[in-house]
This record gives C-alpha cells, sequence and structure tokens, in this order.
C-alpha cells in the first residue's frame, strides 16, 4: 500500500502528529495482544517527538521500546541516540529498565550487534514484528544506519547488523531491511529544507532501495514532514 503522506506547516506540529500517531498505534497493539513493541531511531529530528510524547498522558507499562540503530559509541556520548532517546523520553515516563533494550554501542560492533540481536530474539521471537517502528529521513536518503549502496539493503532475513558508515568513518548497529519491511506500522518523520530534495526523490522516483533506502516501507507506512522538507 502506498504510504500515506501527512504534511504540516511546522516541525512541531508534524512531530506531534507522529507521535500521536505512534501512541495509537501501540494501544492498539496493547488492546490486541497485550504488549507493543516499538523500535525508536536517533538523530535529531526525533527528539521533539519523543519530547511531546513524554508530555502525553500514556500508559508505557506494556510496552518494549528497542531502537532502529545505535552509533557505537559509550550511551553517555552526545552521539549516542539512546542517550537522546533517554534525555527526551525515557528519563520522563515510567517505564520498566527491563522493557528498555538499547543497543551496547560501547561494544565492539559486531559483539553488539550479536547481543542485539540475541535480545530482540529473546522478547519478541525468531522473526520480530514491531508493531511501531519510527524512522528518520538522511538527507542522502538513508534511513536506520542503511546508506545508499549498503549491500546490507539485499537482508531480507537477518534481525540486525554491524556496519560500517564510510562517509561518516563510524560504525554502527541496525535493524535490517526485512525487519523494517515486517513492522505492522512505519511512521516517518522529516523536518528541515535540508531534507527537501531527498523527500522528494523517496516520495516520487521509482522504488530503488538500494538507491533510496528510505523508501523501504512497511504495510502501514505514514510520512509525517513538514512544509520546509515539503519545498512548498
Ligand atoms: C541516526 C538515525 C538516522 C537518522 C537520519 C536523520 O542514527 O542518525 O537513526 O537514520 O534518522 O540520519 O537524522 P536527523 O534527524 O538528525 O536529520
Amino acid at each position: 500500500m502506498d504510504p500515506a503522506l501527512l504534511v504540516f506547516d511546522t516541525a512541531e506540529q508534524a512531530a506531534a502528529a507522529c507521535g500521536s500517531h505512534t501512541l495509537e498505534c501501540l494501544t492498539q497493539a496493547v488492546q490486541e495482544r497485550g504488549i507493543a513493541y516499538l523500535a525508536v531511531s536517533g538523530g535529531s529530528t526525533p527528539r521533539i517527538m519523543f519530547e511531546w510524547m513524554a508530555r502525553q498522558s500514556f500508559d508505557w507499562s506494556a510496552v518494549h521500546i528497542f531502537w532502529v540503530d545505535e552509533r557505537c559509541v559509550a550511551p553517555d556520548d552526545a552521539q549516542s541516540n539512546f542517550r537522546m532517546t533517554r534525555e527526551s523520553l525515557l528519563d520522563h515516563i515510567a517505564i520498566l529498565p527491563g522493557q528498555i533494550h538499547r543497543i551496547e554501542g560501547e561494544r565492539p560492533p559486531e559483539e553488539a550487534a550479536a547481543l542485539y540481536v540475541s535480545k530482540i530474539r529473546a522478547v519478541m521471537g525468531g522473526k520480530p514484528v514491531f508493531d511501531v517502528i519510527q524512522r528518520g529521513l538522511g538527507t542522502d536518503a538513508h534511513t536506520a544506519s542503511l546508506f545508499p549502496g549498503e549491500p546490507l539493503l539485499n537482508d531480507k532475513e537477518g534481525i540486525a547488523a554491524a556496519v560500517w558508515v564510510q562517509k561518516l568513518g563510524q560504525h554502527r548497529v541496525t535493524l535490517l531491511p526485512g525487519v523494517l519491511e515486517r513492522a505492522r506500522n512505519t511512521v516517518c518523520l522529516a523536518a528541515g529544507a535540508e531534507k527537501k530534495t531527498a523527500l522528494r526523490q523517496v516520495l516520487a522516483e521509482p522504488v530503488e532501495t538500494l538507491l533510496r533506502p528510505a523508501q523501504l516501507r512497511s504495510e502501514n507506512t505514514s510520512w509525517y514532514y513538514d512544509r520546509a522538507a515539503s519545498g512548498s
């Protein structure tokens, strides 16, 4: 099914709408299965969405939080996706530590990836299906830590892997395409004029995920973006 496209005047409005849809999907998952699985991305854009979510009256007691990807840095590093999520969301909600499953970026990349796969399997089983995966958009149309030309973009079987990002000179751990495509709901949040070109290509060009990884989608995919990113 084609993605739903929702544009808003401001980044804050897009983030609030994306956060609201995320919470709705989690609520439905808990009602249907008694538990909900969420995977969040890092970078800077999601911070305003997490801050909005943290201000809502929401019952997190049946929600397990995972990460779409992580930089291979310590959890208190300024570049850590976990640190950004902790500061903007986790420190402000009632959720048990056992329901927070971070990628241990402080370990060697391959070890961090293997440990994360074990964590996911232990909690969700061998073919994990997230109820919501929240993803971002890079200016080069990357998503997660899957960058254009990355061979892992062809891996539909694996759960997560370590990846060397040449352009950033950085090791990362990322969920793999098969898991991203199996999500019950995918919410993609993009904001700012710097994302205009990538967003237009992702939404308008033929789907070629090796070229434009952010075109990866699941059965219910929604794009939330502001007018600056829409170019209008
Ligand atoms: C990361 C993210 C990545 C992010 C994009 C956009 O670890 O960086 O998971 O996929 O979503 O790079 O990042 P910004 O929101 O900072 O533009």
